[in-house]
């Protein structure tokens, strides 16, 4: 979780991000994790955390085992404590990616080896540290700048309402009655705020939220586990599309940004997604070299 973290480690996590984007592209070898092993626990679909904490370790020195829900013994009845226990004596470090966040916690209880948050229905830290280190490279700062979010109260945006509160980035985020923000992740993001002096604003209208942003950001209407609800979102969400009617509030130069995977024609348009301001594929590359940063950072 990004709130276990100081402002001091988080810019740590991004300096060494762009540190270790660098050698790749220049073809050093980087084993920092040499011979160790990261166990993979996915029990929701993945693109972008699979391939890229894969390649990831392996870039490192190390490897990296995918380990599905499903075949593992958790999804027969065993224990996470015992789990926890048992993984602890193979690998060097776990990510699991799930549905209830206290599994996370519980793993990370039961293990004697650092356990990495893929994303679980609360939050997703891993997207959130990547996307401040590709505003922090494209716009070359991170303290002061506004960023909007537009669309579901969901895991995404309560970790990227925490980074940038730790981070000094004014926060904006708009969402239909009904699908805010968790109210504990609110409050304890505001206390964060009060002490770095960010802004974050929870509010109806989209175009308060966009009003003068740097960073406009949007996520799916409805998140993996919650596919019975697509029609009954679609018609909540229907004013809160990102699109260019809605960007022309934001400032001349914002950036646009998604965690994808992404809905064209739902919660963004194709006009503004696939625009010239849209940094997606910067986000979705960042994820290998963030997610090396906190192995790295962990694991050594
Ligand atoms: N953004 C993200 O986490 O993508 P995947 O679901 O493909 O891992
Ligand atoms: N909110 C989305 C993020 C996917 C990376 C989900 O949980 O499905």
């Amino acid at each position: 979780m990004l709130v276990d973290f100081t402002q001091q480690e988080l810019r740590y996590l991004i300096d060494l991000a762009i540190e270790l984007k660098a050698k790749v592209k220049a073809g050093e070898t980087h084993h920092i994790l040499k011979g160790k092993t990261l166990g993979m626990i996915f029990e929701k679909s993945s693109t972008r955390t699979r391939v890229s904490f894969e390649v990831g370790i392996y870039q490192l020195g190390g490897q990296g085992l995918f380990l599905s829900g499903n075949d593992l013994q958790i999804g027969r009845g065993e224990t996470i404590w015992d789990t926890a226990q048992t993984l602890s004596r193979y690998l060097d470090g776990i990510m699991i990616r799930t549905f209830a966040h206290r599994k996370v916690v519980e793993l990370a209880r039961g293990a004697t080896i650092p356990v990495i948050n893929g994303l679980t229905d609360l939050s997703h830290p891993c997207q959130a540290l990547t996307d401040f280190q590709t505003i922090y490279e494209h716009k070359g700062k991170l303290e002061g700048l506004k960023m909007a979010y537009i669309g579901d109260g969901n895991n995404m945006v309560h970790s990227l309402m925490m980074g940038a509160a730790k981070l000094g980035v004014n926060m904006s985020v708009a969402t239909p009655e009904g699908y805010e923000p968790d109210e504990d992740i609110v409050r304890q993001t505001n206390a964060v705020a009060a002490e770095t002096g960010a802004i974050i604003h929870v509010c109806r209208d989209p175009r308060e939220a966009i009003e003068g942003a740097d960073v406009v950001y949007t996520d799916v209407w409805a998140s993996m586990g919650q596919e019975a609800e697509q029609k009954e979102r679609e018609v909540a969400f229907a004013a809160y599309q990102v699109n260019d009617e809605l960007v022309k509030h934001a400032k001349n130069d914002f950036l646009f940004m998604h965690c994808l995977p992404a809905h064209r024609g739902e919660e963004v348009s194709e006009s503004v997604i696939d625009g010239k301001q849209s940094i997606i594929f910067d986000q979705a590359e960042n994820r290998l070299h963030a997610q090396k940063a906190i192995m790295a950072a962990i694991m050594s």
